[in-house]
């Protein structure tokens, strides 16, 4: 018997009815962000043919650089989502401020943070690049969604996901029960699901991280990645790198195959330490899929999804992926880390 064929607006559907209260308004908001990604992933798919290579010679509030396709994803997801009904607020990496829902249209309960493109380094060279979404309810009554609905713990989360455009383009989303991958056919124009109830492995075999920052990193890092390069007894082979610079295609190998992605705090200047990764936008929607597929995530000495955002830009350490590395690296940072320098860096340190 072949396998039952099933979309993703389906499975959402499906999985929203086992709620009683369900409205519905949470299907929506992922249907219409599945469409926005079909346009980005078409975009991406025609690479040089379409206009979407080079800067747009703007830098964001973080001090990236935005690249045309930075703005092109960030403008096809807010035309797909302002009209909807189902937000009361956006906000997403590429833009300063709340993104509010246009006066004409209705204000929904959920709230949605955004990075339209992920691994915008990677755009003219035909590597995987993504988009990825963050879905909270909002806290305020009612009107225009408020900062307040915006700077939460990621533990607090109703849905998170991302869209990878790869060889193949797929979204792998969770809500909290379960995560689950379906992948474009191009064919019908339709997310199928291919990957059902993802779990990560306890342990992998690979690690990633840019190891040309290694002269910031902190005792604890330097140690754990140098016992990585040395033979693992289980397999008689030091872990294997594996880097390409895009979270999401980094983070969709971790989940798959397991091991450890890490980016960790820059101490290069210990006065005023830095972190890379979004804490709204990048680390609390991949670190509640790392924990839903059985993994662990966390962001210095604390569990990433309890970290509290305080500035909607806030950027901050993030090490995640098999329970049994992540654990490992735990054991480095208590043996060698002195509190001050595995403790959470949190403000929008650039
Ligand atoms: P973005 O393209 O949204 O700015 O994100 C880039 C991020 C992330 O995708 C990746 O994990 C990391 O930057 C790579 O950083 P380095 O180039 O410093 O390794
Ligand atoms: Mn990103
Ligand atoms: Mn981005």
């Amino acid at each position: 018997m072949p396998k039952s064929m099933r979309t993703v607006q389906r499975h959402i559907l499906e999985e929203e009815r086992i709620h009683e209260q369900a409205t519905g308004d949470l299907t929506g908001l992922l249907w219409d962000l599945t469409i926005a990604a079909k346009v980005i992933s078409q975009q991406v798919n025609r690479g040089g043919l379409a206009d979407i290579f080079g800067d747009t010679g703007e830098a964001n509030v973080t001090g990236d650089l935005v690249r045309r396709l930075d703005r092109i994803a960030q403008d096809t997801i807010y035309r797909a989502m302002d009209h909807g009904g189902h937000l009361c607020v956006m906000v997403s990496e590429e833009s300063p401020d709340l993104i509010p829902i246009p006066k004409k249209y209705p204000k929904g309960k959920y709230v949605l943070l955004y990075d339209p493109l992920d691994g915008s380094s990677n755009i003219e060279a035909n590597v995987s690049i993504g988009t990825i979404f963050s879905v909270h309810r909002r806290i305020s009554a009612s009107g225009d969604g408020t900062l307040e609905d915006c700077l939460r713990k990621g533990s607090e989360q109703v849905a998170a996901g991302y869209f990878l455009y790869g060889s193949s383009t797929m979204i792998v989303y969770t809500t909290g029960q379960g995560v689950f991958g379906f992948t474009l056919d191009p064919g019908i124009g339709e997310f199928v699901l291919t990957h059902e109830w993802m779990t990560t492995p306890a342990k992998g075999k690979y690690y990633s991280i840019n190891e040309g920052n290694a002269e910031g990193w902190d005792e604890p890092t330097r140690k754990y990645v140098e016992y990585l390069k040395q033979k693992d007894p289980a397999t008689g082979r030091p872990y294997s790198l594996r880097y390409i610079g895009s979270l999401v295609a980094d983070f969709h190998r971790t989940l798959l195959y397991g091991g450890i992605f890490l980016y960790p705090a820059d101490f290069s200047n210990p006065q005023k330490p830095k972190s890379k990764l979004r804490l709204l936008y990048e680390v609390a929607p991949m670190s509640f899929i790392m924990e839903q597929a059985g993994g662990a995530a966390i962001s210095g000495t604390q569990r990433a999804l309890d970290v509290q955002a305080a500035t909607l830009h806030d950027k901050v350490p993030i090490i995640l992926g098999s329970k049994q590395d992540v654990e490992t690296y735990q054991k480095f940072c208590a043996q060698y880390g002195s509190g001050a320098k595995s403790a959470v860096l949190t403000g929008a340190s650039k």
